[in-house]
């Protein structure tokens, strides 16, 4: 029988970040405030730190048609890369806020997310970090996004 399984860091809240890692998820904190979420309430922010110094941020953007909306992981890979074109990114941060303003554990991005960040890793050739936390509480960090994805369907099985 084979198995998987990946390592993972817990921290109770950031105050055990980084200056740089807390600096980050701060700003995927308060870019939850641009967030179109009309239909869910749950106001997703994402923020990564590139190579080249700069912080991208974006949030989710959704419809009255439902499947229209995009979410804030996906909005972000597609900003940088047009701003950027394929440039390095070395850590996305997450973070969410609800109407009733609960936001007290980490949550995971969604598995199309996971899909998007796994061949963004590929196109790249390196590994994403993930810092996951809501606006305040425990902080997940995961050293590789494709971590999430385990035997995942890519462009190496097409072509
Ligand atoms: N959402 C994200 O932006 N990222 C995720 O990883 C999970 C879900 C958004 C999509 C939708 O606008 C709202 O959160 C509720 O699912």
């Amino acid at each position: 029988m084979k198995q998987y399984s990946f390592a993972y860091e817990e921290l109770e809240n950031d105050s055990l970040l980084n200056r740089k890692d807390k600096l980050l998820l701060s700003a995927a904190r308060a870019v939850t405030k641009q967030a179109y979420a009309p239909y869910s309430n749950f106001f997703v922010g994402a923020a990564a730190q590139l190579a080249n110094k700069k912080i991208v941020t974006a949030t989710n953007q959704e419809n009255a048609s439902f499947p229209v909306g995009i979410c804030a992981e996906r909005a972000l890979l597609s900003t940088i890369t047009s701003l950027y074109g394929e440039t390095l990114i070395e850590t996305i941060a997450i973070s969410y806020n609800k109407k009733d303003g609960r936001s007290n554990h980490p949550v995971s991005p969604c598995g199309i997310c996971r899909q998007s960040l796994a061949e963004f890793e590929t196109r790249i050739h390196q590994p994403i970090r993930l810092i996951l936390s809501g606006m305040e509480g425990k902080v997940i960090i995961i050293n590789k996004a494709s971590s999430l994805l385990p035997l995942n369907f890519s462009g190496g099985d097409i072509l």
